[in-house]
């Protein structure tokens, strides 16, 4: 299979491009296409053959269920069996933007493998004028899962899907670098208090703001049993080929670390600019010290630039968990698998 790579920009007139992305996503065809936080890989919602298909381009395992993307706030109804008031607030609020409400879901209207056997649904309206013009377009909901491979970071920009996907998928819809640079927030509102399932562009505090007290398990309270959460967190995750390991944003520290593994490996630094005269195989810039957002806008792209290296180890500076940062330390303690560099 080719993979058509269709640039829409905001600069001409993309119609015709609009028009192939919806021909195939009609057609029961899989298209990637940008959003605030990653590209997705979507298929229209509610037919099964065309769902299975971004679960066999993914290696996605079918017990984790997908994201739905609606274009219009109106839609949502259309899905659930009960909107909650927590979640008419949160939609007033954040919507569109980085926000997924996990809700009751209607029966029989989605496809099965989209709620992989649960009775609760996922959606989102998604902030970019591409996936909301394709979105209102197309006239239906896409399922859509971040657009790569299981296990690979995600991808922020159209050629990270085309290098997981190209011979795989028909077609992507380039719209330059995604925003944010992490997922959305998964909020869970079926429970009596709301859960954070997944840490995202809409922080805890935002959400408190709106909705009074909202619970966030920490990964160790996560391994627990009877915590909620997303069936999707339990996989390996965001992990380059080489292993990951965290480190404290501080100069004495890496450069101490590097002397110790230079002898017996690459090393592979990521981290803020403010390190980037450190001696090292490789540096991939984090950008500016202390700018949460620069930084979740650049982790995967980080992350995934390593695997073009031969890097044999990846040092990672961590940050603070505080608003974004709560997100970005999640991402890179399952890219590390929770290994911390320790000098010796
Ligand atoms: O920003 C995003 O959310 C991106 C873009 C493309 O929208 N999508 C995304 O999808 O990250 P995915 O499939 O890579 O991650 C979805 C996460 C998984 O961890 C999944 O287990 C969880 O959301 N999830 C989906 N439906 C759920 C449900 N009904 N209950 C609990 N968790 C759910
Ligand atoms: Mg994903």
């Amino acid at each position: 299979m080719r993979t058509l790579q269709l640039t829409v920009d905001y600069f001409v007139d993309n119609s015709e491009n609009y028009t192939q992305a919806v021909d195939l996503l009609k057609k029961g065809e899989v298209v990637a296409f940008p959003t605030e936080t990653v590209y997705g890989l979507g298929a229209v919602a509610t037919d099964e053959k065309a769902v299975k298909k971004i679960f066999d381009a993914k290696g996605r395992p079918s017990d984790n269920p997908l994201i739905v993307h609606i274009g219009t706030a109106e839609e949502v109804s259309l899905y659930t069996s009960y909107i909650p008031e927590v979640a008419k607030l949160c939609m007033e609020a954040f919507w569109p933007g980085p926000l997924t409400i996990v809700m009751h879901a209607k029966p029989n209207i989605l496809a099965p493998s989209v709620t992989a056997g649960l009775d609760t649904v996922g959606i989102r309206m998604p902030n970019h004028p591409v996936a909301l013009k394709l979105l209102q377009t197309l006239k239906a909901p896409l399922a859509a899962p971040s657009a790569n491979r299981s296990g690979k970071p995600s991808p922020t920009k159209a050629d990270h899907v085309f290098e997981d996907l190209q011979g795989i998928i028909p077609c992507i819809l380039d719209g330059g670098m995604t925003g944010i640079g992490v997922e959305s927030t998964v909020l869970d509102v079926t429970l009596n208090t709301p859960v954070i399932l997944r840490p995202g562009g809409v922080t805890k505090e935002m959400l408190e703001a709106v909705i009074g007290p909202v619970d966030e398990p920490s990964i160790e309270q996560q391994k627990i049993e009877s915590t909620p959460k997303a069936p999707g967190m339990k996989y390996i995750h965001y992990a380059p080929n080489a292993p990951v390991y965290l480190i404290d944003a501080n100069k004495e520290t890496i450069e101490n670390a590097i002397k110790q593994l230079k002898s017996e490996h690459k090393v592979a630094l990521l981290a803020p600019e403010s390190f980037k005269d450190i001696k090292v195989d490789y540096y991939f810039s984090f950008g500016e010290a202390h700018n949460l957002e620069q930084m979740s806008a650049t982790l995967y792209d980080a992350l995934r630039a390593c695997d073009k290296t031969d890097a044999t180890i990846i040092l990672a500076t961590a940050t603070t968990k505080s608003g974004v940062g709560t997100a970005i330390m999640n991402r890179l303690e399952k890219a590390a698998g929770g290994n911390w560099f320790s000098l010796k």
